[in-house]
């Protein structure tokens, strides 16, 4: 998957993948089905094929055909207005079709279930089950009060919850990439995100049930593993517990702990011929440790995804961003030095309240200094019950925040053709992850820098790692031609 499909808000049904496990259900199997449908980030479809997993094991299958399924899933996103409005319209759309099939039974998950609670029921009364991001164990319970036609809400965040012992079943896989999420919840409360309310506080998951489901999934044949977080880099195991208790844990649990720069080596050193990913890293937690074991590590790709949302300094702080723009240069100074041709993609927001002209010149400027190799850029847009729809007035107009971006965007269209103009006439290697959207004859896969790039079949397979030699570009791809398979990663 895309960073930019994983950043769509479109509709993105998922597949069947499940497997019927021994139920000890009286229904009858077969006509339990469930369709789960996923908006938002990475975490969102991580977590879906939690509650696929949860399902398959009360006897659901999964189902991608809507009018088969019995309960019909939504998980939801709250970062952006328009991502709630999306959801809005397809959860309507969902209850005219459980007017045909009074059986159906509609569920919302995630972030939207967290934000809104009861009022799913009571104001809007469109869904029979609210799920929050912490309670998907409890879904069979919830599905026994749907059944006794009594409320089935959980919103409950937890202190501990990681699903670490659930195994995810694979929703939409090509076999090939999987996301593993190593921590769940954000304690770094950005003044304009919602996510540290809808998520809960910050808490890793333990690092032997990381290390497992990797190994299985390495078993099972994948070839790329993206370790998933709203903040990696402050992964913190030291023994269970929320990271902002660290304090309290026993000297001997403080000497022990585990950081993301040992997970990351862990995992890499355990799989050299799969490709290692991870996001999103924050730079205020990015640590040079994790630097240098991506330098020692070939097979943990050459990708950050540093999301710096303003170049201002006086926005940055408004935004309760824990950095100066001279900091970041000089993290990514750090990163040029021990990571040659890394590539580099950024979040940005355009418009934060308060911002000025020159504010935003210093973002145009700061783009110009790193030359991202790509980029997901945003109006701002208020959320309820941050700090920022708080306590500052979302004072910019529309329009110039409009313009803002758009001025925003056709800057990176410039650096990300920049970017992959570098590699022209270079043979890189490629993992092949599917055929190309706009031609069936035509793999698309990614380098390590996590550009895409397209080039013939001829004789390859997907999941197969190729030397292609660069020929041709766009600002968002790369087309070349296959040369042999490859002996890097
Ligand atoms: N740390 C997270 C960030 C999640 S939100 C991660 O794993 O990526 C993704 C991006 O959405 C943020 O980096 C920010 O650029 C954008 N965003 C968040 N809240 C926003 C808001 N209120 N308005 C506009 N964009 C927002
Ligand atoms: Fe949101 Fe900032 Fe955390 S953008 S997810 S509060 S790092």
């Amino acid at each position: 998957m895309s960073l930019e499909e994983i950043h769509s808000l479109g509709k993105k049904p998922l597949e069947h993948n499940g497997t019927l496990s021994s139920s000890t259900s009286k229904e009858n199997k077969t006509s339990k089905k469930a369709y789960i449908e996923s908006y938002g980030c990475q975490m969102n479809f991580a977590d879906s094929e939690v509650v696929a997993s949860i399902l398959t094991k009360e006897g659901y299958t999964i189902t991608e055909q809507l009018d088969q399924a019995s309960l019909v899933l939504v998980n939801t996103c709250s970062i952006r207005e328009k991502a709630e409005q999306t959801v809005r319209k397809r959860l309507e759309y969902f209850n005219s079709k459980k007017k045909e099939h009074s059986e159906m039974t509609v569920g919302v998950l995630g972030c939207m279930a967290e934000r809104l609670k009861h009022k799913f029921l009571e104001e809007e009364k469109i869904v029979d089950l609210v799920v929050g991001p912490d309670a998907y164990k409890d879904i069979p319970n919830l599905l026994q009060e749907v059944a006794n036609e009594k409320e089935a809400v959980n919103v409950l965040l937890s202190k501990e919850e990681t699903y670490g012992d659930i195994a995810p079943v694979r929703l939409n896989s090509n076999g090939v990439s999987a996301f593993v999420s190593i921590t769940r919840g954000c304690d770094n409360m950005c003044t304009f995100c919602v996510v540290p309310f809808t998520r809960g506080r910050e808490r890793s998951r333990d690092p032997k049930s990381i290390l497992e489901e990797v190994a299985d999934l390495a078993a099972k044949g994948y070839k790329e593993i993206t370790l998933l977080g709203q903040n990696v880099d402050s992964y913190l195991w030291y023994g269970g517990g929320l990271k902002k208790d660290f304090d309290k844990a026993s000297p001997l649990q403080q000497k022990t702990a585990l950081r993301f720069d040992k997970l990351l080596s862990l995992v890499a050193g355990a799989h050299p011929k799969i490709r290692i990913r991870f996001s999103t890293s924050n730079p205020q937690d990015m640590s040079l440790e994790v630097l240098q074991v991506m330098a020692k590590h070939e097979n943990i790709c050459k990708y950050i995804h540093l999301p710096v949302q303003s170049g201002s300094n006086a926005v940055l702080e408004k935004m309760n961003r824990q950095h100066t723009r001279e900091e970041y240069f000089e993290l990514i100074d750090s990163i040029r030095e021990i990571i040659p041709n890394c590539g580099i993609s950024h979040d940005m927001i355009a418009g934060f309240p308060g911002e000025t002209e020159a504010d935003h010149q210093d973002t145009l400027d700061l783009m110009d200094y790193v030359k991202y190799d790509f980029g997901f850029m945003f109006a701002y847009s208020e959320r309820p019950g941050t700090l920022a729809a708080r306590k500052i007035e979302d004072d910019v107009p529309e329009s110039v925040k409009k313009r803002r971006l758009n001025e925003i965007i056709q800057k990176q269209q410039a650096h990300s053709l920049y970017r992959t103009q570098e590699f022209l006439g270079k043979t890189v290697c490629v993992l092949i992850e599917k055929t190309s959207k706009r031609s069936n004859t035509h793999w698309s896969g990614r380098t390590t820098q996590n550009t895409v790039i397209v080039f013939p079949k001829e004789k390859y397979t997907v999941g197969d790692f190729v030397d292609v030699k660069i020929n041709d570009c766009t600002s968002a791809t790369l087309l070349g031609e296959a040369v042999q398979l490859s002996n890097q990663i």
